[in-house]
């Protein structure tokens, strides 16, 4: 039965309901005036207005007509598409937290997402692609005001050897990335059942052990890239503050021992004999003893 207090409890819910989308999304009308966003790749420009009818074909089914990721598909995928009204993506070459550049979404249009329901868009042509990047950008204002950040520095990478996988091991236990991937990568570190993503779904961590190919690209490039830059809206972080530039390329090297396919790397480890640290083991030493504790004191008479 519905009881005055029910519908109270309804009423305060929808409310609320409007509040929280408000704040992200974007009326209609905006979303109308928004439809002159352009997209710049290369010699390509990208006009919104011209994918619309692309997007309803092929994107609206998961990603939603207004862009919020709910399409009728999207109940049955996992992971979820994306809510573009957040204007938020894992795959970009700018810092944690900022927008990406117009390529990065082409990029992540025409490649699709790994392990993940999105398809390769490369069936498209060019032009269609670059149409839909500017329409994605479309469905949020955060595009108006905000600028993509510059693209993080990828240096030349190096030749591998044995002192660089070694280097990197010592940095996957330092930095802590097993916590969440495992001592051996096999996406079951202590962390890995707890994590969600930011919109409190449930999450894994990438799986090096079974997985060749990344959300974000395969090749040595986009794993520095990765790990620098890290996937916003997931737990899994940036590390651009905590990693030079060669000890990214000694990590990545580290990395490509934990995969499954053939690689120098994986070689390398091999005639090292290469064992996996324990974390226990080496995590001890820096648990410092906690502080001696304070001469008891009565909590009361504190001084203030
Ligand atoms: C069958 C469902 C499906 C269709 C159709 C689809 N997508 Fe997606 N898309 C997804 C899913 C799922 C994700 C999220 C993947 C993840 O988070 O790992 C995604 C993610 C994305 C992303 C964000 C990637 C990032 O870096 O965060 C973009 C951009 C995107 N899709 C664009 C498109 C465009 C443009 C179309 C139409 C041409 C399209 N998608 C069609 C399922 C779909
Ligand atoms: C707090 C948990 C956590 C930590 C710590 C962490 N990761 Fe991750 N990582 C994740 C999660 C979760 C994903 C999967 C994100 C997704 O599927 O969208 C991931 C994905 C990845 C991927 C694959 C990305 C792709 O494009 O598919 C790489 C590579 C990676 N992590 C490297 C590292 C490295 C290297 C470290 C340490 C320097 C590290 N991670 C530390 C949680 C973590």
């Amino acid at each position: 039965m519905r009881t005055p207090q029910t519908i109270l409890i309804a009423c305060a819910m929808a409310v609320l309901a409007l509040a929280s989308t408000s704040s992200a999304q974007i009326t209609e009308y905006q979303e109308q005036q928004n439809l002159g966003v352009e997209a710049h790749v290369g010699r390509l420009t990208g006009h919104a207005k011209d994918a619309e009818i692309n997007y309803r074909r092929y994107c609206a089914g998961c990603h939603g007509n207004q862009g919020d990721g709910e399409g009728e598909n999207a109940m049955w995928l996992d992971p979820k598409p994306r809510n573009f009204t957040l204007a938020q993506f894992k795959c970009r070459s700018t810092p944690t937290g900022s927008l990406p550049t117009d390529a990065d979404l082409y990029d992540t249009v025409g490649r699709g997402v790994q392990s993940s329901n999105m398809p390769s868009w490369n069936p498209l042509s060019d032009q269609q692609r670059v149409d839909l990047v500017a329409y994605v950008k479309h469905f949020s204002d955060r595009w108006k005001t905000d600028k993509p950040g510059e693209a993080i520095p990828i240096p030349p990478e190096p030749a591998v050897n044995a002192e660089r996988i070694k280097s990197g091991q010592v940095l996957f236990q330092k930095l802590e990335c097993w916590k969440c991937h495992g001592v051996e990568g096999r996406a079951n570190g202590p962390s890995a059942d707890t994590l969600t993503d930011d919109q409190n779904r449930p999450i894994k961590p990438f799986n090096f052990h079974d997985q060749t190919k990344f959300k974000c690209g395969t090749a040595d490039s986009d794993l520095y890239r990765i790990f620098m830059t890290g996937l916003d809206g997931t737990p899994m972080p940036s590390f651009a503050d905590n990693v030079k530039p060669d000890e990214a390329w000694d990590l990545v090297f580290y990395l490509r021992t934990l995969q499954p396919q053939h690689s120098k790397e994986k070689e390398i480890a091999e005639q090292l004999g290469l064992k996996p640290i324990n974390p226990n083991a080496a995590v001890a030493p820096a648990e410092a003893p906690a502080p001696a504790p304070a001469p008891a004191q009565n909590n009361e008479n504190k001084p203030q």
